[in-house]
């Protein structure tokens, strides 16, 4: 049988483990010391200090907005928030037991159908396209989760951030500054993180040329893999089990005896803590400061104190990640579990969109080979010859 000559020299990555694939300067994961940069910004200091439309505008366009730039940005932000009717009649047409992700995969997609300026591999109008997809996101994330609470379909205002608006949408009360606040790092934290699984689609799919529109629903498609779209829901459920099991300790012993994992820890890079979830640690904090009894908080304190207890003894570097503390921060927020996946989509898609935009810059087709491990030079027997 013929060998595949790759086999010779070639060592097969699977999953593209360590593998290099290209070169970026939107974002840097460095795991070793447990630090995430956007364009070289410390993310912690820009999930206090910033707005979501600034990281946007920094992520897309490579540097922080100037007043006048900013200002300007948002107002064309703002200018894109109008939704076509046909998607939303996409969107009630969908079943009901559909998840957000997939909802917002064939939105995206539609959206694309719709969009008379698009050109495949159109330039100029990049950005303009970037921006109305952002925009559109928590729209249709909303919309849908709307729909089927048989609510009605609310538009986004013209005097809300897109932070308060995203809570408007899904909640019809105009959020407090606090929620808004809390609802704006959520987006800033998660906005992009390196050559993950739904960046590297993004990436992937764009470079053939073809529309945005076609690369970012792709992303979604990724993105809504359990092994990608965030373990927040698993921790919100973990929580639960708790209680119930009344005891964090004994919870622990049993679920390390079985084998079983502790959602929200570990990382394929991060072998520090995440810096994405001290924030989020620090906002719970913050949330839940003046209660006398922040009951998730104290859970999930002792359940990293217990768990990093059992991973040091073993010497593995498994710490809390993002997902960690984030699902009790958005269950304060009166966002139901199912769409904890919605809000990391709606931060993710800024992310998406910039990649998108530094390729094009400089394009090249992903194109990466196989090692072939089947027969070779097979004899074609006619369906009468073949045994059944
Ligand atoms: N709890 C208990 N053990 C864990 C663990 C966790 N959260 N994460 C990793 N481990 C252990 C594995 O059991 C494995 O142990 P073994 O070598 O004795 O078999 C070892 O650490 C390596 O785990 P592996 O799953 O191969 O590491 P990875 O780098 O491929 O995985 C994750 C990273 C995120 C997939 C993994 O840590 C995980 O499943 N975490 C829980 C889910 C989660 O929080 N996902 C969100 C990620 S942002």
């Amino acid at each position: 049988m013929a060998q595949d000559p790759l086999a010779q020299n070639q060592t097969v990555r699977r999953g593209m483990d360590d593998l290099v694939v290209d070169t970026t300067a939107v974002s840097w994961v460095d795991g070793q010391r447990g630090r995430l940069y956007y364009r070289g910004y410390r993310i912690e200091e820009l999930a206090k200090k910033a707005t979501f439309e600034e990281i946007a505008y920094l992520l897309l366009c490579g540097e922080l907005p100037s007043e006048q730039q900013l200002l300007a940005f948002t107002w064309k932000l703002r200018q894109l928030s109008h939704t076509p009717e046909k998607i939303i009649r996409i969107l009630q047409e969908l079943p009901r037991q559909t998840a957000p992700l997939s909802a917002l995969q064939t939105a995206l997609a539609a959206l694309g159908c719709t969009d008379p300026t698009q050109k495949t591999s159109e330039e100029e109008n990049l950005l303009g396209l970037a921006m109305r997809i952002i925009v559109q996101t928590p729209i249709i994330l909303a919309s849908f989760y709307r729909l089927n609470q048989g609510a009605c379909i609310l538009s986004a205002r013209d005097d809300l951030s897109h932070a308060e608006n995203f809570l408007y949408m899904l909640s019809g009360r105009v959020p407090d500054p606090k929620d808004a606040h809390a609802m704006e790092i959520a987006l800033i934290l998660q906005m992009d993180h390196g050559f993950n699984s739904s960046t590297f689609t993004a990436r992937a799919v764009a470079s053939t040329l073809t529309n945005i529109y076609a690369a970012t629903s792709a992303a979604v498609g990724a993105l809504s893999g359990p092994l990608h779209g965030g373990a927040s829901e698993l921790v919100v459920e973990m929580l639960d089990e708790i209680e119930d099991w009344g005891d964090v300790d004994a919870y622990l012993d049993h679920l390390f005896a079985q084998g079983g994992k502790v959602m929200g820890m570990g990382h394929r890079v991060y072998k520090q803590t995440d810096p994405r979830a001290v924030v989020f640690e620090d906002l719970l904090e913050e949330m839940t400061q003046g209660e006398r009894d922040p009951k998730d908080l104290k859970i999930l304190s002792r359940v990293a104190q217990r768990a990093r207890a059992h991973f040091e003894s073993r010497q593995q570097p498994i710490h809390v990640n993002v997902d960690f503390w984030s699902g009790a921060v958005y269950r304060r927020l009166g966002i139901q579990p199912i769409l904890f996946p919605a809000i990391f989509a709606a931060a993710r898609i800024v992310g998406w969109c910039a990649h998108i935009l530094e390729l094009r810059q400089n394009n090249r087709l992903y194109r990466p080979l196989s090692l072939y491990t089947g027969p070779v030079d097979l004899k074609f027997a006619s369906l009468k010859d073949r045994n059944p």
